[in-house]
């Protein structure tokens, strides 16, 4: 048996905000109150510093073969830089091989991250084909914890799905009592823009941006919706990056469908410019949907602020600028999609969101933690700093400011050889990072490898417990 008591610190959930001790028994917290007299084998002091829940990253790709090459980090190294930024779970992405099972490719995702995580994870299953004989595989996925399905309507040839698909998938997620993310752009149109960019002769990586309009996305929103609000299921949208996007999920929810979306770091600080650096600099935020327009941003925090969208995810799929990225030098459709973020989401969001004064502390800890735990059935285990849930408790220095750097190895745990928001100025640091109730990251070190856990999702509006 194990206790830790963490003392006179700042709670911040997604609702509440008060001075307390927390007091952490076998990974669970066991009790909050003012002044706890209760002995513990280990107790921290957080005066000053905001106690607030680990985040969930509802969105990676750890291990992940795509663009004939792997994603950078592994689950060793990846749940690692995680947890120095603060996030206590990830929700990475199995995949099914086309023509293959589900349950095949799940297992092969187990063997990925068993043994190897230092914080918990889950997954969501990418459907790359679902014949109806297949249907019956997503029972089997629900039963093992899996209750979220990715589908592409971009990347042809490789993880697109048609429209008969997307409905046969939606309709039986829906009856499971489960719910769709989905990946929405036209990627049919986009392929054939690319091919007019190709025959044009244009090779750099500023036309990843030109030849994908975010009125592709949009079209990919509305249609998603449309198909999720016949089929009756809950749909969530993941990386939406732009305005025309978001402006189809508000008609969506408006008209009653059960739609949400995610939006990532990138498209809140990054623009399109970012692809005009010289030297195939660009490479480096080549990733679907590209940076947008700048003015794209100020529409994707009121939609933060005010609801429209839910989550803070990462979309982290990282490839190194040098060994990767330049498997595109001389096309850019053949630059691998992705870039790294998972461990700076919670100081960019911190910095953004509170320290710019766009929204609350409590916004802040739902758009990082409490959201996607709720939407993808891991509350009130996970998402909240509350008795009888995990203890994944982040002690957060609010006033502490850093500069993320490649040349700042304290900032930077990736595996990859750059750093997404390189030079950008945060205010707020995860200082304590605690994963059911074991000291993860302290002091900028970290004091525990492994040990993190699979967990088991219910279905949508279900209670973890
Ligand atoms: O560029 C990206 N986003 N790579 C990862 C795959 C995906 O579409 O999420
Ligand atoms: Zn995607
Ligand atoms: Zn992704």
């Amino acid at each position: 048996m194990s206790t830790l008591l963490i003392k006179n610190g700042r709670i911040i959930t997604a609702v509440d905000d008060y001075y307390a001790d927390v007091f952490v028994k076998d990974e669970i917290i066991a009790q909050i109150g003012t002044n706890l007299q209760v002995q513990a084998d280990r107790v921290i002091d957080a005066t000053g510093k905001l106690v607030i829940p680990g985040g969930i990253d509802p969105h990676t790709h750890m291990d992940m073969p795509f663009g004939g090459t792997n994603s950078a980090d592994d689950f060793e190294s990846g749940t690692i830089a995680a947890a120095f930024g603060g996030t206590t779970t990830i929700i990475d992405f199995a995949i099914q091989s086309k023509g293959r099972s589900t349950i095949e490719g799940l297992d092969t995702w187990h063997g990925k991250a068993d043994g190897n995580a230092t914080i918990d994870y889950a997954f969501h299953m990418i459907v790359t084909d679902m014949a109806k004989e297949r249907l019956g595989e997503l029972r089997e996925l629900r039963d093992r914890g899996i209750t979220s399905y990715k589908l592409f309507m971009a990347y042809p040839g490789v993880l697109y799905v048609d429209d008969g698909t997307l409905y046969r998938t939606f309709r039986q997620a829906g009856e499971n009592g489960t719910r769709i993310c989905m990946h929405a752009e036209n990627g049919i149109v986009i392929d054939e823009i690319i091919r007019e960019a190709v025959e044009a002769g244009h090779k750099d990586p500023v036309w990843h941006t030109r030849t994908r309009p975010t009125r592709m996305e949009a079209e990919g929103v509305h249609r998603a919706i449309a198909i999720a609000e016949v089929a009756k299921v809950p749909l969530y949208i993941v990386h939406l990056s732009s305005h025309d996007a978001l402006e189809q999920v508000r008609i969506g929810r408006n008209r009653g469908v059960d739609v949400q979306a995610e939006t990532c770091p990138q498209y809140l600080f990054l623009d399109s410019t970012w692809y005009e650096k010289p030297n195939f600099e660009g490479a480096k935020w080549v990733m679907t949907p590209a940076l947008r327009e700048k003015w794209n941003q100020a529409s994707l925090w009121q939609g933060l602020k005010f609801g429209d969208l839910s989550a803070v995810a990462t979309d982290h799929c990282p490839f190194c600028f040098v060994g990767q990225k330049d498997l595109g030098k001389e096309s850019f459709t053949k630059i691998p999609n992705g870039a790294p973020g998972v461990e700076n989401r919670m100081s960019m969001i911190f910095t953004g969101g509170v320290a710019e004064g766009r929204f609350t502390l409590n916004r802040f800890v739902e758009l990082t933690s409490t959201s996607a735990a709720k939407t993808f059935g891991l509350f009130p285990k996970k998402g909240t700093i509350a008795v009888g849930s995990d203890a994944d408790i982040v002690v957060f220095d609010h006033n502490r400011k850093e500069t993320l750097s490649i040349h700042r190895p304290h900032t930077h745990h990736m595996k990859v050889d750059y750093c997404t928001f390189e030079g950008f100025e945060v205010t707020g640091w995860s200082e304590i990072v605690i994963s059911r109730g074991r000291v993860i990251c302290e002091d900028g070190k970290l004091v525990t490898k492994g040990g993190g856990k699979f967990i088991k999702r219910v279905g949508a509006g279900e209670l973890n417990r």
